[in-house]
């Protein structure tokens, strides 16, 4: 949810395309690869591990806990989250988990 948001709010003042895309697919190691991209303003690569940090925010009303709260969720699961560097605009968020049983239905 927190990605989500992020990714509507990055977009929100953004001229021209809005779009975010999610998908999730298998990886190697039994993984789970789940990626969150949008066309909104991006994180400069300096940010790229600073806005996991608690309070980090750039928002009037945000408490910049999102994403250090995010990635303590990914990393109970055995999995890692991160921020990639796009070419050209918009952020992608990625996170991996391992694959549990109920991923093979
Ligand atoms: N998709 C994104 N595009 C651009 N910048 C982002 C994106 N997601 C996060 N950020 C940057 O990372 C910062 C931290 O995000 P985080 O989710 O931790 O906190 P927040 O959204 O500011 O507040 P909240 O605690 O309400 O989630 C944001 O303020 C923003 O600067
Ligand atoms: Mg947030």
């Amino acid at each position: 949810m927190n990605l989500i948001v992020n990714s509507i709010e990055a977009m929100k003042d953004v001229d021209g395309i809005r779009e975010m895309v999610i998908k999730s697919q298998r990886a190697e190691n039994e993984q789970i690869h789940v990626s969150v991209s949008d066309t909104g303003i991006g994180v400069p690569p300096q940010f790229a591990e600073q806005i996991f940090d608690p309070f980090f925010t750039t928002k009037p009303h945000g408490t910049g806990m999102g994403l250090r709260i995010s990635r303590s969720i990914v990393e109970s699961h055995g999995g890692r989250l991160w921020v990639a560097g796009a070419p050209g605009r918009g952020a992608t968020f990625q996170f991996t988990r391992p694959a549990t049983v109920a991923d093979r239905g």
